[in-house]
Parts: structure tokens; C-alpha cells; sequence
């Protein structure tokens, strides 16, 4: 779970904060993890069409490669699948595989489209045996269109209401065997009964450097551009752990190589690139290092406040919390206390800045111990 979840910041009324503030600061963010307006065509292309071609997730990958196999064996349909994990690790691709592996064809919708049980319905009522149907952002599906899934996964049937108030009936309509793929950023939202319900949870985790290289040496063959090792190496580090990025910032080292170098990647073209749009090396963009640059070298490390940071650095509030924040403290640079955020000793190095006497690793005699207790 992120950590604005365990500070309860971005959950409740507040969930859709974090693709407000996304959008505030600008949609077109080079190391942003959601997908950019004009970018689904790029990556349909991109896509893996085979579980064999699906690059990282092994566990994932194998556990599903089971799941698939052994329904195709029973000739059934597979147990519904919970896709959960952060934007761009591969839900939507991993829908599209299910169907695929399974001959099937698959229809494609999401929560906020499902504003009333009925759309639901209509949409249940018309899918054929073993279709595949993909629920994205399951999380954000209204209240009664979720307890009819409940009863459509749970016994493919539906009670379609006809009528209103005293006279209105329940007519039951059977409903052919289907597979539910629901993909979330936010399995926390999940309410547990609809979490039960699935047969198989698939956890995607952020990707290993060696596995987004792969991820890079892919779509660079699918783009038709040369990259040598070094250079799918400079991308894959600067890619947050994300494949949309690293396909993203493919793209954009591949235009740098094209106009300014013989086309071809190395490690010396997707560096420069890369500093042009001022993504450094460990994929920390302009916002992540002012953030970081403010707390170090104005607050000497921290503790400070939200509100303090944000207007050392000329953002929202909501700007620094969830667009800057998260990935820092993923990487380890910032900590979230309850006086303030503070900076960990890696924020110094990072920043190529010698580390302050209070950062300095404490002498095994100066441990913490009971002082701890007295000194808040
Ligand atoms: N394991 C992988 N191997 C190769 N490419 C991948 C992999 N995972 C994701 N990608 C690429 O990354 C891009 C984003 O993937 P995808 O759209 O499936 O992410 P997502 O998890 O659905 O994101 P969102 O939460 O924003 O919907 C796609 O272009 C896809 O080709
Ligand atoms: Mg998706």
C-alpha cells in the first residue's frame, strides 16, 4: 500500500484528489504513472498479446498461467481475476492476455461508466459464454451496481427491478458463465465482499531495472530504433518501475537520437535526452527535486510542514502531497512524520550535498534509547 494511504490522505471523499492534483500539475508530466490523453494508441501498439511475452510479474505470470491452463483443460471458464496494482504495471494488458489465452473475446468497461445497476445489467445480460468482461477502476463503480455483480459473479444471475416504489418486482435473469476481470489502483477501497468474490488476486509490483530493459529492448524492436545495452539500461533506471514510463521516455530519447545523433541509443544519447526534459537518473523530474532541493536546503532536512513545503516550492499543497511525495518516499528520500515531512539521509546524497552532523550515521554508543521517550 502507498504510503498516502497509511496516512489516510488520499482515501474517502479525498480519492480522486490524487488525478486532480495530476492534472493541476500537468497532465503531460514526462514521469507521470496514468496514461496521457493521446497516449493509448502508442500503447495499444506496445502491448503484449501472450502471457510468454508478458515481461516481469514471474509469480503473477505463473500463478495465472494456472489458472488459465487448468480452465482451458475443464473446457470451463476461468475463476474471475482481481488485477491490483499502481497505473502503467500492466492491468489493461493483462485483461487482454486473459482473453486472449482463453480464445474469448472480451468487452471492456469501467466503474465510473456504470453509474446505475441497470447499466450493469444490460451490459451482463448481453454477454456471451465465457466472454471476457474487463472492469477497470472496479474501485469507483456506484453502490447498487455493485451488489448486483455480487450476485452475477457469485451465481451468474441477476434480479432486474422493473417498476418503482410498492409495485416494483424483481424479475431473476440467468446470466451465461462469465469471467470478471476487475483491475484497481486502490484494492483498499474494495469492499470486502467483492474482494471475496474473486477467485484469483493478482498483486503487481513496481518492475525490477533488469526487467524494465527488457520492457525497453521490446518496444525499441516494435519501434524499429537500435538501442545498445547501455542505453536501454539509462531509460530502464529512470523509469520509476513503471513500463509506461520506460516506454514513454523510449519515445522521447528516440526523437533526441534521431535529431541530434545517428539514431541510434546509447547510454551517452539517452542520458542527454533525458536531461533535456530534466529526468535525472533516478527518475526524479523538476517538481520531485524542487520538493526535495526545498526541504534539504531550506529546512535543513525537515521536520516541516506540509503547507510550509508547498509554498517553499510554489505548489498546492495537494500537488506536493500526491503527485511529488509518493514516489520520494518509495525511493526512500522523504519520510512522512507526525511533526513534518523530513528528509532521509539518501536525500542529501542524492542531491550530490555532504550530509549535515545530524545525518551522519549514529556512533553505536549514541544509539537512541530511553531519551527518545522524554525528548517529544
Ligand atoms: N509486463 C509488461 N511487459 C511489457 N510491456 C508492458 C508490461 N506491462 C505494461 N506494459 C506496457 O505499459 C503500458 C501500460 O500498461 P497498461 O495500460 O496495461 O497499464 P495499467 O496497469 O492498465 O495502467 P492504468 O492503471 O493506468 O490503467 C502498455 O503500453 C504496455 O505495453
Ligand atoms: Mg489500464
Amino acid at each position: 500500500m502507498s504510503s498516502s494511504d497509511e496516512y489516510g490522505t488520499a482515501e474517502g471523499p479525498g480519492a480522486q484528489g490524487a488525478d486532480a492534483a495530476e492534472a493541476a500539475y500537468g497532465a503531460d508530466r514526462l514521469v507521470g504513472p496514468e496514461a496521457e490523453s493521446d497516449e493509448s494508441a502508442l500503447e495499444a501498439a506496445l502491448r503484449p498479446k501472450e502471457l510468454s511475452e508478458f515481461i516481469g510479474q514471474s509469480k503473477v505470470r505463473e500463478q495465472l498461467d494456472l489458472v488459465l491452463k487448468a480452465a482451458r483443460q475443464r473446457q470451463g471458464t476461468a475463476d474471475h481475476v482481481l488485477l491490483s496494482g499502481a497505473p502503467g504495471l500492466g492491468k489493461t494488458t493483462l485483461s487482454m492476455i486473459i482473453a486472449a489465452e482463453m480464445g474469448a473475446p472480451i468487452r471492456i468497461t469501467s466503474g465510473p461508466a456504470i453509474q446505475h445497476a441497470g447499466d450493469l445489467a444490460a451490459i451482463l445480460s448481453s454477454l456471451q459464454e465465457g466472454e471476457i468482461l474487463f472492469l477497470d477502476e472496479i474501485h469507483r463503480m456506484s453502490r447498487p451496481a455493485e451488489e448486483m455483480l455480487y450476485m452475477a459473479m457469485e451465481d451468474f444471475r441477476v434480479d432486474v427491478i422493473v417498476g418503482k416504489g410498492p409495485g416494483a418486482t424483481a424479475i431473476p435473469l440467468e446470466l451465461p458463465p462469465f469471467t470478471l476481470v476487475g483491475a484497481t489502483t486502490r484494492a483498499g477501497l474494495l469492499p470486502p465482499p467483492l474482494r471475496d468474490r474473486f477467485g484469483f488476486t493478482a498483486h503487481m509490483e513496481f518492475y525490477e531495472p533488469a526487467e524494465l530493459e527488457l520492457v525497453v529492448h521490446r518496444s525499441a524492436r516494435l519501434l524499429d530504433v537500435r538501442t545498445d545495452a547501455a542505453g536501454a539500461s539509462e531509460i530502464a533506471g529512470r523509469s520509476r518501475g513503471t513500463p509506461r514510463i520506460a516506454n514513454r521516455l523510449l519515445r522521447r530519447v528516440r526523437d533526441y537520437a534521431q535529431v541530434k545523433g545517428d539514431g541510434v541509443i546509447d547510454r551517452e544519447t539517452a542520458s542527454r535526452a533525458l536531461g533535456v526534459y530534466e529526468v535525472d537518473e533516478r527518475g526524479l523530474d523538476r517538481l520531485d527535486r524542487a520538493v526535495l532541493g526545498a526541504l534539504v536546503k531550506l529546512f535543513g532536512g525537515g521536520p516541516v510542514g506540509l503547507s510550509t513545503l508547498a509554498v517553499a516550492v510554489g505548489e498546492e499543497r495537494e500537488t506536493v502531497e500526491e503527485v511529488a511525495e509518493p514516489f520520494l518516499v518509495r525511493e526512500g528520500l522523504l519520510a512522512r512524520t507526525p511533526r513534518g515531512r523530513v528528509a532521509t539521509p539518501a536525500a542529501w546524497d542524492h542531491l550530490g550535498l555532504a550530509r549535515p552532523q545530524s545525518q551522519q550515521p549514529p556512533h553505536p554508543s549514541s544509539a537512541p534509547g530511553q531519551q527518545g521517550l522524554f525528548g517529544e
